[in-house]
């Protein structure tokens, strides 16, 4: 049996994991990171791609945003189109935060070079992961590493294996209470190698379903098409992907989107769940191993990204001089910003998906919300300042002075 002894056991290699293993050697806190999949497939892995500024900033503090800072397109408003009309909700005048658009994939890959620049222990490929000895001093993971069973001994174990992972499952029953919503539809999601359309995302609401317009790069863009909960893809050759995006995109029955190559396609479940608390004795769960949101706000990434900046924060004050403080408020305060994170991605939600079960009385009401957002700048305003991620910075400033709102 291979022994191993670090500071704080990171299983997964996701944004969350690889973020926390950065931030935390910057501070002098050794991690070993245990990855199930191997290095090529979660570099290539297609997900989130909309990062608020905070989460650049967070990025640049951690000193890997080189390439986001050369290739990410900055964005200061976005497109609402509805009834054939479009409209611009111009969120950075109305709030003064910018949004990024840069793949999730090119943060993991950044990260991945740092951690090897670094000299950071990162295993990929790792079977049977375990987590053992939980609420002790020396909490424990074993595993199978480079083909060898292996033991790794820990101060603390940090959960960043998603929402499928092995951490959350391992805990033991009753120590936490799970929320749950699962949404009566799911997003069928391409890339495509074609320019985008426009320069600003575009949100498309429609009464065959709802679509979104985004993009990865100049020459690459992301499209989203709400589709039925268990929608094979066989049923979607490309040409009725792109008819049902141009339909559903349409501006006075005006159909204009460029189209391309399919690079590739996935359909992905519309669902929330929040785990409370979270963490249990040694281990801290972040990230989308402890909660995701449905993808319509583009909070996933963003909430994980959060959650690390303050498990790192809070590891840093443990290992600097022994205060356990912001380890103990960890899973409180951090479950303030989630709860915040679902509250908005649900309303974005609602507000763009025409649901199975409504009727002629709920579409009216969505087309009122509509209108009022692009109509009332109290509106927009509110709704931009959780869009940018504002509400939540400014939730968190509120809870360092006034922790009963925690
Ligand atoms: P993950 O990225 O899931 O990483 C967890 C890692 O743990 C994985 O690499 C996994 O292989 C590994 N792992 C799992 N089990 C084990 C195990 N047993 N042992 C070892 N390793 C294990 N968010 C946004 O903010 N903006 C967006 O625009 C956005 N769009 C999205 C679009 C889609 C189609 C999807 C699916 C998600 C989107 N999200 C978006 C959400 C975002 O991708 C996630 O919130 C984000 O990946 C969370 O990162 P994470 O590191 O916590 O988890
Ligand atoms: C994406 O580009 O993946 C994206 C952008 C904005 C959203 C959701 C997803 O609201």
């Amino acid at each position: 049996m291979r022994r191993l002894r670090t500071q704080v056991v990171i299983v997964g290699a996701g944004p969350s994991g690889l973020l926390l293993s950065h931030l935390l050697g910057r501070r002098g806190i050794a991690s070993i990171v245990v990855e199930r999949r191997a290095r090529e497939y979660v570099e290539q892995r297609v997900r989130a791609g909309l990062l608020e500024q905070s989460t650049v900033e967070l990025l640049r503090e951690a000193g890997v945003a080189d390439r986001l800072d050369r290739g990410g397109l900055v964005h200061e408003g976005f497109e609402l189109r509805f009834d054939g009309g479009q409209h611009r909700v111009p969120f950075t005048e109305l709030t003064g935060w910018t949004t990024c658009m840069y793949g999730q994939q090119e943060v993991v890959k950044d990260l991945i070079r740092a951690r090897e620049a670094a000299g950071g222990p990162m295993y990929f490929g790792v079977d049977d992961v375990a987590i053992f000895d939980m609420d002790t001093d020396s909490p424990r993971v074993t595993c199978t590493l480079e083909g060898e069973a292996a033991e790794i001994v820990g101060d603390f174990i940090a959960g960043c294996d998603g929402f499928h992972g092995v951490c959350r499952r391992s805990l033991p029953a009753g120590s936490f209470r799970a929320y749950e919503h699962v949404y009566p539809f799911a997003w069928l999601g391409i890339l495509a190698a074609v320019a985008p359309s426009t320069e600003e995302l575009i949100y498309g609401v429609h009464e065959r379903g709802f679509a979104l317009h985004s993009m990865r790069s100049p020459s690459i863009s992301r499209l989203y098409l709400q589709v039925g909960p268990e929608e094979p893809l066989a049923d979607w050759p490309d040409e009725r992907i792109w008819a049902e995006l141009r339909t559903r995109l349409a501006v006075d029955g005006r159909e204009g989107l460029n189209e391309g190559p399919i690079l590739s396609r996935g359909v992905t479940a519309m669902r929330s769940f929040v785990m409370e608390p979270m963490q249990y004795g040694r281990v801290f769960l972040a990230g989308d191993a402890a909660h995701i949101v449905p993808p319509s706000a583009a909070k996933g990434l963003n909430l994980a990204a959060a959650d690390v900046r303050q498990l790192a924060a809070a590891f840093t004050a443990q290992y600097a001089d022994g205060t356990r403080e912001l380890l103990d408020r960890y899973s409180r305060d951090g479950l303030a910003a989630v709860w915040q994170g679902q509250e908005f991605s649900a309303v974005m939600t609602s507000l763009l998906h025409p649901f199975p079960t409504d009727g002629a009385y709920e579409a009216r009401l969505r087309q009122a919300r509509l209108r009022d957002l692009v109509t009332s700048r109290a509106s927009a305003t509110a709704f931009a300042e959780s869009y940018v991620g504002l509400s939540r910075a400014r939730l968190a400033a509120t809870l360092a002075t006034d922790p009963r709102l925690g």
